[in-house]
Formats: C-alpha cells, sequence, structure tokens
C-alpha cells in the first residue's frame, strides 16, 4: 500500500473518533425536531430462492418474465408484483411500485414477513433521532393504528394531540386510534442472490406499497389545522414523502394543492426560525419535480444520492452531467452541487453516494465535515445491525475500516482545490468532503439514506452551536 493511504488510513482514523465523541456530547442540546410527512409499516421480507421461484411458477413463469423488461411501475396483478421483485434483483435497483389491487394486497399480507419495522422516512428518522439519540421529535403520523404506533420505540417521540384548544404531546402508543395499517411489503436480497438464471450485482429491495394515505400525502387535522404551535416547540424540521406525488388525481385535485399546504408549512417555519431539510427521493413525475426544485428556495438544507441529483440535473443541467453524476463521478457531482445552490439559493446540499458524501455549504466550518463523519458511523452501524437502537451500535462501526476506493478521489481533490483534512474552502461556499465505511454483508438495506441525512443534518447543527 502506498505511504501516503497508510497516513491517510490514521488520519481518517483519528477524525472519526474525534467526529463521534464531539457529536454525541452535543446532541443533547437539540430541543426539537419536527418529521413529517410519510410514516408507515415496513414488513421486511428476506427473499428466499425456493419459495420465490415456485411462486413465479405458480403464477407463470413466462408471463412473469415477459414484464420484466416492460416495468409497469405499479402493481395491479401477480405477475406485475413478480416482475417488479425480478427486476430490481436483476438490476440490483431499489424500486417501489404502489399496490392497486385488493387481491393482490390479500396475496403479500398472506405470504408474510420476517420482520416489521417503522417505516417511511419520518417514522425511520424519528426512531433514530428520538429513540436513539434521544433528542424529543414530534412526528406525523398519517394513521396511528396500534401495530404501527407499537413500532416507535422508547423514548421522547412524541405525536401532537389536541385536547379542548390545547396541545399536547404523547407517545405514539399513548395515542393510539382505530385507523388504518398502511403497510409496505419489503422484499430484501443481498448481492449475488440468484433466482432462476437473475443474479443480483449488489443488495437492494422492491416495496409494494399498499398504503392509500401516504401515496397522497394525506396530512392529519393536527398539522393542517395547528402547524405553527406544532413548529414552535422545535429548533429543526426534515421533510420528506413528496416523492410520491403525481400531477393529477381522478377526483380533480393536483399536486400543488398538497405542495401549497407544503409551501405554507414551510413559511411558518421560515418565520419562526426553524431550519428546514428536505429529504428528497426519487420523484418519478418530472412536474412534479420540477416544482419541488423550485420548492428548494424555501429549505435550508437538501439531501440527496446519485440517482436523485442526477434526476435534478435533467431539468437544470443537461443529460451529460446527468450521467457522470449517475456513475458519481466526483467532479461532475461538485459541478452539479454548485449549479443546484445557484439555482435555488439554498444553503446547505448534501449529496451521499456508496463510499463516499460531500456537503457544500454557504458557512463554513469543520462542524459539517465532523457531522458527515458521524452520519456515515450511524449509516455503517445500521447496515451491521439493520435496526439501530442504541448509541453504542454507532460507536462499533468506528471498527469497520475507512473505504480505501475513495483514497484516490481524495488526492484528486486535495491537488485541484487544495483541500485539508477533508474541507475545500471555496471563498463565499465550503466543500466537504468524507470517506465512509462500508459494511461488506449490510443485514439490510431500507431506511439507510434517512439515517445518513437525518443524522447529518441534525449533528451539524448541534455542533454549530
Ligand atoms: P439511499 O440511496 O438514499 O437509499 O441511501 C443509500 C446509502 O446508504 C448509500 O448512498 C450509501 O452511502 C449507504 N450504504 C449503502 N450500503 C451500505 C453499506 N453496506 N455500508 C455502509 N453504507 C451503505
Ligand atoms: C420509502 C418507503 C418506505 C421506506 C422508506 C425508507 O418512504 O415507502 O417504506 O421505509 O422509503 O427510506
Amino acid at each position: 500500500m502506498k505511504e501516503s493511504y497508510k497516513e491517510m488510513i490514521r488520519l481518517w482514523k483519528r477524525l472519526y473518533v474525534d467526529a463521534f465523541e464531539r457529536t454525541t456530547n452535543v446532541l443533547p442540546k437539540v430541543r426539537g425536531v419536527l418529521l413529517a410527512y410519510n410514516t408507515n409499516i415496513d414488513a421486511i421480507k428476506y427473499l428466499d430462492k425456493e419459495d420465490l421461484e415456485k411462486r413465479v411458477e405458480e403464477v407463470g413463469r413466462e408471463n412473469v418474465f415477459e414484464f420484466i423488461e416492460k416495468p409497469s411501475e405499479k402493481v395491479s396483478s401477480l405477475e406485475e408484483l413478480f416482475a417488479g421483485i425480478l427486476r430490481s434483483i436483476k438490476y440490483g435497483k431499489a424500486m417501489e411500485w404502489f399496490v392497486e389491487n385488493n387481491e393482490v394486497r390479500a396475496y403479500l399480507k398472506e405470504w408474510g414477513w420476517d420482520e416489521l419495522r417503522i417505516g417511511g422516512q419520518a417514522g425511520i428518522m424519528a426512531n433514530l433521532l428520538g429513540g436513539v439519540y434521544n433528542i424529543p421529535t414530534i412526528v406525523h403520523v398519517p394513521q396511528n393504528s396500534e401495530i404501527q404506533a407499537k413500532l416507535f420505540v422508547d423514548g421522547p417521540i412524541y405525536v401532537p394531540v389536541f385536547e379542548n384548544g390545547e396541545l399536547k404531546l404523547f407517545h405514539p402508543k399513548e395515542a393510539i386510534e382505530r385507523e388504518e395499517d398502511l403497510i409496505h411489503y419489503i422484499y430484501e436480497f443481498p448481492r449475488g442472490f440468484k433466482v432462476f438464471d437473475i443474479e443480483a450485482p449488489r443488495e437492494n429491495r422492491f416495496i409494494a406499497n399498499a398504503d392509500d394515505y401516504n401515496a397522497r400525502v394525506y396530512m392529519r387535522q393536527e398539522f393542517r389545522e395547528h402547524f405553527k404551535r406544532i413548529a414552535e416547540r422545535v429548533d429543526l424540521a426534515v421533510i420528506s414523502g413528496l416523492q410520491v406525488l403525481k400531477e393529477y388525481y381522478p377526483d380533480g385535485t393536483t399536486y400543488k394543492d398538497v405542495l401549497s399546504r407544503v409551501e405554507s408549512q414551510l413559511n411558518i417555519l421560515n418565520r419562526l426560525g426553524v431550519k428546514s431539510h428536505f429529504e428528497f427521493a426519487y420523484t418519478a413525475n418530472e412536474v412534479v419535480r420540477e416544482d419541488l426544485i423550485s420548492m428548494l428556495t424555501k429549505f435550508t438544507s437538501v439531501g440527496l444520492n446519485e440517482v436523485e441529483l442526477a434526476s435534478l440535473m435533467q431539468i437544470i443541467g443537461d443529460d451529460t452531467l446527468a450521467q457522470e453524476v449517475l456513475h458519481a463521478d466526483v467532479f461532475a457531482v461538485i459541478d452539479a452541487m454548485h449549479l443546484l445552490m445557484d439555482e435555488t439559493g439554498i444553503e446547505r446540499i448534501h449529496f451521499h453516494t456508496y463510499g463516499y458524501y460531500m456537503a457544500l455549504t454557504q458557512y463554513s466550518g469543520d462542524e459539517v465535515r465532523d457531522a458527515l463523519l458521524f452520519a456515515a458511523l450511524a449509516a455503517a452501524g445500521k447496515a451491521m445491525y439493520g435496526n439501530l437502537e442504541k448509541m453504542i451500535q454507532i460507536r462499533d462501526a468506528l471498527s469497520v475500516s475507512t473505504n480505501e476506493r475513495a483514497f484516490p478521489l481524495i488526492e484528486a481533490l486535495e491537488k485541484e482545490f487544495g483541500m485539508e483534512d477533508g474541507v475545500i474552502d471555496m471563498t463565499d461556499r465550503q466543500l466537504a468532503f468524507v470517506p465512509t465505511k462500508i459494511v461488506a454483508s449490510p443485514k439490510s438495506t431500507v431506511g439507510i439514506g434517512d439515517t445518513i441525512s437525518s443524522s447529518a443534518f441534525v449533528g451539524e447543527f448541534a455542533l454549530m452551536g
């Protein structure tokens, strides 16, 4: 190994340890975080080759295979369901399709699951921020069924309830309603998973979404009517779940009806000085995606991966840049982040991909880098354990080695921009770069992105003091 790489290993080991200590010390300073809008039940099944092959044969292998290359992007039959699963395996791609048909929903329920977990970006972040970081967290739950409520861990996690006009905060378990179970069936597979002649190039998951509420970004009455009083309780807000919006709905409403409500809530957050982060998930509809870009001007921060940033470059950049970003070409990603910041004026952009993260900010400080390092530990902990329950699991991730494949990128950035210890001063902007820790055989993949973005956003705020 090159001498300079050995030095880098030592340097990043030290930076990781320091960042962990520093961040965990200051997390208790955060007064409160608001998480909205999508919470659901994730019913996770780790796919089994024989079981899956048997089920595909039952439905008709030929019919299913025919649909693999003609993705319907939704599930209205068992053929489409299995074609979706097989397509996700074939390309190692995360996919999520809405289940329209009640018979298929019944089949999914019958097929069962290995594990139930809280799902949706808001739900996942609540269990992490409230349950592990012990930060008071108010979470939006479109429905608060018993099954879902019990998936929230103990800790300062709250749903707002108004009693005689007074705002009260209860743990979801103390505010259960006879409401619907919003179930997302998640089929996880490891790298190299083989079914028929298909082999997964990487681990990932297919999600069959049987949830009519989050699909419309349903907002509870408490949030529609009393948002200001809820927002007054927090320092930070993380918004997610808008990726599912469609241009038009059969009842004549459009995505604009939802976005205008979200915008008025953002105005309230801004008036109150609450910093807001938008967790950008892949938004299939281009018209909606374009409007989401316009809405970024109202946010403090945005988090995205290579697929999501590329999808924005198709709109505000060009196809060549989008392609380069998709392959996580580091210089292209930096150009794209600058372009997005120019276009929206947003103060912070956090990019994450397999192997490294970057944050472009309109302010400077090593805290930005340290928060990314803390987030990388949380991500590795999540990959190792599937579910994070205790801070010690995040500390355990310190033992995972730093991704050496990112070292040539570090050298290139040092040469090109004079980067020092992962930080580049760009006069009016700062870029922070960190090599991450990659867990060789992750237990599960769902929710790692949410873990990264929320840990970095909240960690940075705490560190900045
Ligand atoms: P997303 O693409 O938003 O779902 O987030 C997935 C992110 O999780 C990737 O960008 C990686 O940074 C991270 N990740 C995925 N697999 C692993 C792993 N095995 N170990 C550590 N981090 C991972
Ligand atoms: C999407 C899925 C949800 C999952 C989450 C993880 O919101 O609908 O089931 O928990 O992504 O990021």
